[in-house]
Formats: structure tokens, sequence, C-alpha cells
């Protein structure tokens, strides 16, 4: 293996240049040349294949910045048809030409269905990534208890998972936590803290709406914010409960904040927040408006006495407010549990081409006795019976569904990833740099300046 090529698919997280980085760091200790490819998979379908060499002389270029958040290598959400045999051909052709022996893709279960096809061409190996933290498995078996029904589309199937296990133990998940995951539940529990004192301040209610698609992870991990409700998608929005609970906490503290998760459902499966009908282009509904829906109904069954009755505020439209993190949870600077798991999964990826694995996924594992360590699985590991990749909810019992928070076990499992995420160094870098006051003198500097200079073209 002496040429390999990276590529950043799907959202982007905090951490995936430290991915990166510790690919390259071990792809230089192995004397193997790294070719990372622009904007993921569509930059592959180009055939002007853009690309740039990440270490010349086996020395890492300087752009390359485990500390800073996003991608140098940009990223889409564009995955390869595995029915365009014509496309595959194209980008086999094109990864042949730069003599690339093997591919690493940065990614999430998308990018797991976009990387299988190219098996058949060449080594490829997933490191995994996404603040969502659904790529994995709570427990080995789990990918055989999904289940299809025809839907009402011909043609077309839904799925639902089997609750074979009510409980599982920390050491059989697969991919204990997903670079990224950590960052953005560091931000959702920070602007927890924060939207907490004006919401006691103004005798208002917040709901905040999280990240996390149809996994409620980043919801269960905010927690750490001290929220007093956690709606979460793998459990159904029962608005009755919502009510009677919302009443208790504002009759005793004159303020309440709730985090919902952006995929929660109602008890007959509708999403709350896929009004827009919009989807992405991977295919998965966009998701936006869940809090609100929350707000609305809130609104109504409160109503305005409520509140102007004992003068606690002016009607129930001031009194309930919705906050979205929205993208603030995948930008930015990646904290220290997610650079330091990132780098070793890089590395991990590196390995798993080196000794010559194909189609494999690295994971990040724990035991109580031997802490975190990387290790990997076959990506087809994941897949159900059908070859589909489901996004990993997040395990019933790490949830308290009667006190909407995590349950005894959700705080165990929660524990060794968040004790110690964030190392000095990262409060050291707030310090230092947020108020440099070369910030108000200099525009800012764009990493994708440098890149470009540094891009080539297969067509030269
Ligand atoms: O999958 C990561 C994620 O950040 C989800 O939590 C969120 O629903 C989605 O991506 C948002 O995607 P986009 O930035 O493309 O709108």
């Amino acid at each position: 293996m002496k040429r390999i090529a990276i590529l950043t698919a799907g959202g982007d997280t905090p951490a995936l240049n430290a991915t990166i980085a510790g690919a390259v760091t071990r792809a230089n200790a192995l004397q193997i040349r790294v070719f990372g490819i622009i904007k993921g998979f569509s930059g592959m379908l180009n055939p002007r294949f853009p690309h740039l060499e990440l270490n010349p002389l086996f020395h890492s270029i300087p752009e390359l910045n485990p500390c800073y958040g996003g991608t140098i290598l940009g990223a889409s959400r564009t995955y390869i048809d595995s029915r365009d045999k014509t496309a595959l051909d194209a980008v086999a052709h094109r990864l042949k030409t730069l003599q690339i022996d093997g591919l690493i893709c940065i990614g999430g279960d998308g990018t797991i269905n976009g990387m299988q096809p190219l098996a058949e061409y060449l080594p490829v190996v997933l490191a995994p990534k996404t603040i969502d933290n659904d790529l994995g498995l709570n427990y080995p078996e789990e990918a055989n208890d999904w289940i299809r029904e025809p839907s009402a589309t011909p043609g077309k199937y839904t799925y639902r998972k089997l609750d074979t296990r009510p409980d599982i133990e920390l050491d059989e998940i697969i991919n204990y936590a997903t670079p990224g995951y950590a960052t953005a539940v560091y931000v959702a529990a920070s602007g927890i803290e924060r939207i907490r004192t004006t919401a006691e301040s103004h005798r208002r209610i917040a709901i905040i709406e999280v990240m996390g698609r149809d996994s409620g992870y980043i919801a269960l991990g905010s927690a750490y914010g001290q929220p007093d409700m956690i709606l979460v998608p793998e459990s159904p929005i029962d608005f009755d409960r919502i009510e009677q609970r919302v009443r208790e906490l504002y009759e005793l503290q004159k303020n309440v904040v709730l985090v919902v998760g952006e995929g929660v459902v109602t008890a007959d499966g509708r999403l709350l927040g896929d009004d827009a009908k919009q989807f992405d282009p991977s295919g998965k509904p966009v998701l936006s408006g869940a809090a609100e829906v929350i707000r609305n109904e809130l609104c109504q069954r409160l109503g305005d006495s409520y509140f102007t009755s004992k003068r606690r505020n002016e009607g129930a439209s001031s009194a309930i407010f919705t906050r979205k993190l929205g993208h603030t949870q995948r930008g930015g600077r990646p904290i220290h549990f997610d650079r330091f798991q990132a780098m070793q999964l890089g590395g991990k990826a590196v390995d798993l081409l080196h000794q010559g694995a194909s189609n494999y996924v690295a994971t990040l594992q724990w035991t109580e006795t031997r802490g975190f360590f990387v290790d990997a699985v076959p990506a087809n590991k994941l897949r159900d019976q059908w070859g589909g990749i489901h996004p990993r909810l997040m395990h019933k019992s790490l949830y308290d569904a009667a006190r909407f928070k995590p349950s005894d076990f959700g705080e165990k499992y929660l524990a060794p990833i968040f004790t110690n995420a964030i190392g000095p160094e990262d409060l050291e870098a707030v310090r230092v740099n947020l108020f440099h006051p070369g910030n108000l003198r200099h525009s800012y500097q764009s990493v994708n300046v440098d890149i470009q200079k540094r891009i080539r073209l297969l067509d030269g």
C-alpha cells in the first residue's frame, strides 16, 4: 500500500480534521502517501477529480490542524448510486489514474452505502463521524432485529426494530461514541445553561431544539446542562404528560427548560418536525420545527390566563419561547475527547487498509477494564438482512420516560465519554483566541483559500 485517498462525506462535524490528521500521522509512519479528495463523493464524480496531497515527503501539510473544526477537504451529501455502473467505473478509473491503492471514507451511515459499491474495485474502509452518534449497534446482533413491512407506496417498505433486548451491557456496544458527538453535546449543554438564567429571570418556558435526527443521543447528553425535561425521538410525545410536568415545574420554580430532539414523533409515528416536507440530497427529510409544534400545543393548553392571573408573564406566547441550537452544534473547535478519539480512529483506518482489510468500519469501543480503545467490524455487520443501514437509535434503557431524564443506566453510559471530555487546552484556547485584538483588525482567513492553492485536477 503506497498511496491512499481520503474523503469526508455527509454533514460536517467538528472532529473531521482530527480524523484526517490521525490518518496522515499513521500514514507518515508507514510511508504511505495520502491524497485528499475535495467535497466527498461529489469530488470523485467530477471528471476533473479535484484532490490534493496531504503529506508531501511524509510530512503533514500545515493547513491540517486537528483542533480546527469542519473539514479542509470540504464535504457534501452527494452519494454514488450503487446501481450506476457507468459512474462507478468512471470513479474507479479516476482512482486508478491517481494510482490509489485504498480509500478511507470518513462518514456516517449514508457514507457506508456510498462506499460499499466501491469495495468491488479497491479496498475501502470507513472512519466514523457524526454528531448524531447514530453509527453503530447497541448490541452486536441489533441489525438482525429490523423487520420490514410493505408500505402504502407499491415497492416501498417501512422498517421497524423489534424490541428483543430490553437491557444491554455497555461493553457490547459497537462504536460506543462517534467523533463529533461530544462536542455537539458540549455546545448543547452550554446553550441550555445560558438559556436557563434568562428563563429564570423572565419567568419563561424555554423549548430548546437539538439535532440528532431520529436518534436521541444529543438530547440525552444535553442533560449535563440540567434541563428540566428531555424529549427524545425514541419515546413518543404524550402531550398530557408533558403539560402536567410543565405545570408542576412552573408552579415550583417559575421557569421550565425543555430540550427536544428534532426527530421526536407522535404515538402513531408521525414526525413532529418535518412540516416543510423537504429532503436533503441524500433523501432524508429536513427536520425543522418540532420545538415550534410543542410550543403551539403548550400555548393552547396553558392559555394566557395561566400566566397573567399571577402576573408572571404577559401571556402564553410571550412566556413560551423556542430556540434551535442548530449548526452551532456541528461547528468550531472539537473538544479534547473528540480530537483524541478521532485521531485514533483515523490511524486505525490506515492500519486496516495496510493490513489488507476492505469494507470494514473502524470503531471506538469501551470496557470497564480497558477504557476506550479502537477496533473494527465488517461494514456488513451494520446492515440488516436486506442490506440496509439504519441509524442507531438511542437504546431505550438509557432514558427514563417517566422522569423525562437519562436513566441510571443512561448516566453510566454518558460518564466515560464526558468525564474529562474537555481538556485544559480547550479552555486556554478560548481565553487566548476569542478576544485576541487581532480579531478586530484582520478579516477572517478561510482555510479554503490556502487549500485551493494545493488542489490539483486529473486533467491538469
Ligand atoms: O446528521 C447530522 C445533522 O447535523 C443532523 O443532526 C441534522 O438533522 C442534519 O445533519 C442537518 O443537516 P444540514 O446541515 O444538511 O441541514
